[in-house]
């Protein structure tokens, strides 16, 4: 149940019969301070002014005919016109009898299910997922699984990067390694090396480099030994990063992978239609657009090139391909790429161009959703102790190391077989929720002793609140099904926890809207919260028969809700930690 939707409308409906034009926005929010109530209204003065009327006089006629008495309280005018919304207790309380009695929690399917394309992950295969892969891959997949759960129909895209160049300089070494008779399974198992060894020689020997040149030339005009070698390459780097999906808990598979190569047939024909339509432009032997929309103050236009001299094609180009993939085939409605803030300007030429050359659908959405870098402490990108980039997978083998040590500690006596569980959940939780609690655009610090943390908002503590929320349900030996009673809302940390507890919709509908789980994030800490507050108030089993039947309802409510809001982030809950 979304109660920002529901007074929208009304208070919306009830604009437009005092006279407010029907795309005058109610603008209802949930209300910063007790003292405006539970929701307010913002949007009267903005009318009032367009309409040149005193917005409190239009505020009254708007309260005059707007009928919340099912709901609300009381129904305030404050300063210069905003209308303040206190709810009703008894409302409260039945909203959550509805929201217990339902598996999504009374969230509703989307009525218009949209189909949504989402590019995300896409790491590079030429070498190893690095630390610069995590954002992109854990944001996105939770905001796939949001989406979905509200009933998108969505369409997941791994772009990764197979294609380019530093394939030849690979794959001259794979035929070196072969020539010499050594294992090539075991030299890629671990990239990284793979990737080192092969740019020393490209570097220092003439011949390999030689080498490496003619292969990319053969690779790109499909000759066939070199495709196999090819193959196997991309294969064995794929399962790396499946293994690190796995361990991850992260949705993507195979099948979801769309490779740049994929495009590769269609290349020539993005070029050939955006000549035909006089959009390119040749500039110093290379096919280039120029759009207005990204000149400088001195009317200097950063180009896009969609073919270098001599014929190859770009990054711009296989993703110009992508585009009308994505509408023609896929049939998307909404196209949302996770991809770091650097590609800004990359990203809004190729939406302007696709516009321009109608690539999409006037009403197709584009998105580019960026976010900031994994830092160190010493404020310069993330890098491992000894200076590299941090390969994601020994990253998360770290943090359930360090989570072992933490839940060891504190559980001197749990099994082996438990405490490693409950490590892994709890290190791979802690990297995942670090990264998605931060708002996605900014840049933050990777430091694992605040995401180890079992104060503030980090995995740790809302994994242990589920926990103890899930205790105190389970010690009232309680059978839950027969718990049907009416949730009463009395005290104030009941009321503010059921008020809480009915905010979960819009908290994931903010998710689903701008890509931005830390919504979802802030919203459970805060639930979280609020339960400890009025567990501390309210006592649960203890009280009289039907205060402790309602009280253990809303305990139950809120195991659910943590446990749904962490699943659509994509981490795992425990009973015991
Ligand atoms: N492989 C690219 C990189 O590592 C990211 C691709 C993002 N998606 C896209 N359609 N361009 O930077």
């Amino acid at each position: 149940m979304n109660i920002q939707t529901l007074l929208n409308q009304r208070i919306q409906a009830a604009m437009v019969a005092a006279g407010a034009p029907e795309s005058a926005p109610a603008l209802t929010r949930q209300s910063a301070k007790v003292q405006f109530g539970d929701y307010q209204a913002n949007g009267i003065m903005g009318v009032a002014k367009s309409l040149k009327m005193n917005p409190r006089e239009l505020a009254q006629k708007v309260v005059d005919g707007l009928d919340l008495s099912d709901i609300a309280e009381k129904v305030e005018i404050a300063g210069p016109g905003f209308i303040n919304i206190f709810l009703k207790n008894a409302w409260l309380g039945k909203e959550l009898m509805a929201l217990r009695q339902s598996e999504r929690l009374d969230v509703p399917n989307v009525a218009a299910p949209e189909t949504v394309v989402v590019d995300y992950s896409s790491p590079n295969l030429a070498k190893e997922m690095h630390v610069g892969h995590l954002r992109s891959t854990v944001i996105g997949d939770a905001v796939v699984r949001t989406l979905e759960f509200l009933g998108h129909r969505v369409v997941r895209q791994n772009h990764v990067g197979d294609w380019g160049t530093q394939f030849g300089m690979l794959l001259a070494y794979m035929e070196r390694l072969r020539s010499e008779s050594a294992e090539i399974s075991m030299a890629l198992s671990d990239l990284e090396t793979f990737y080192r060894a092969a740019k020393g020689c490209f570097d220092e020997d003439e011949a390999f480099a030689n080498r490496a040149r003619e292969l990319v030339v053969a690779l790109q005009s499909g000759d066939k030994d070199c495709l196999a070698l090819w193959d196997e390459f991309i294969d064995i780097s794929l399962t790396h990063c499946e293994e690190t999906y796995k361990m991850l808990g992260v949705s993507l598979e195979r099948q979801h992978v769309m490779p740049e190569s994929a495009y590769n047939d269609d290349l020539q024909n993005v070029v050939n239609e955006l000549q035909e339509q006089g959009l390119l432009k040749e500039d110093q032997g290379a096919q280039c657009v120029f759009l207005e929309e990204f000149a400088n103050k001195e009317g200097e236009i950063t180009p896009i090139i969609v073919q270098k001299t001599g014929g190859g094609f770009l990054y711009s180009t296989t993703d110009l391909a992508a585009v009308r993939f994505r509408q023609h085939t896929l049939e998307a409605d909404r196209v949302l790429y996770f991809v770091d803030a650097r590609q800004s300007l990359h990203f809004q030429q190729i939406f302007t161009l696709s516009r321009k050359a109608g690539f999409v659908k006037p009403e197709t959405q584009l998105e580019h959703m960026p976010f900031g870098t994994v830092m160190g402490s010493d404020g310069k990108p993330f890098k491992t102790r000894s200076g590299g980039v941090a390969k994601l997978s020994s990253l998360l083998e770290e943090a359930q190391e360090r989570a072992y040590q933490l839940v060891s500690s504190k559980n001197p006596d749990m099994n082996e077989e438990e405490l490693r569980n409950i490590s892994r959940v709890v290190g791979i939780a802690s990297v995942k929720y670090a990264d998605l609690s931060k708002n996605r655009t900014s840049d933050y610090v990777f430091n694992w002793d605040t995401m180890l943390s079992f104060e503030g908002n980090t995995a740790p503590y809302l994994l242990y609140a589920y926990s103890r929320v899930a205790s105190i349900v389970k010690r009232s030996e309680m059978d839950i099904a027969s718990l049907t009673g009416e949730i009463q809302v009395e005290a104030s940390q009941e009321r503010a926890l059921a008020m809480k507890l009915c905010q979960f919709e819009e908290a994931i509908q903010q998710v689903a809207n701008d890509g931005m789980p830390h919504f979802l994030c802030a919203y459970l800490y805060e639930l979280a919260g609020t339960f400890m507050t009025f567990y501390e108030a309210c006592p649960i089993l203890n009280a009289e028969e039907d205060v402790k039947n309602s009280r253990l309802q809303l305990a139950l409510n809120t195991a659910s809700t943590l446990q749904l809001g962490l699943s659509l982030l994509g981490i795992e809950t425990l009973e015991r930690m």
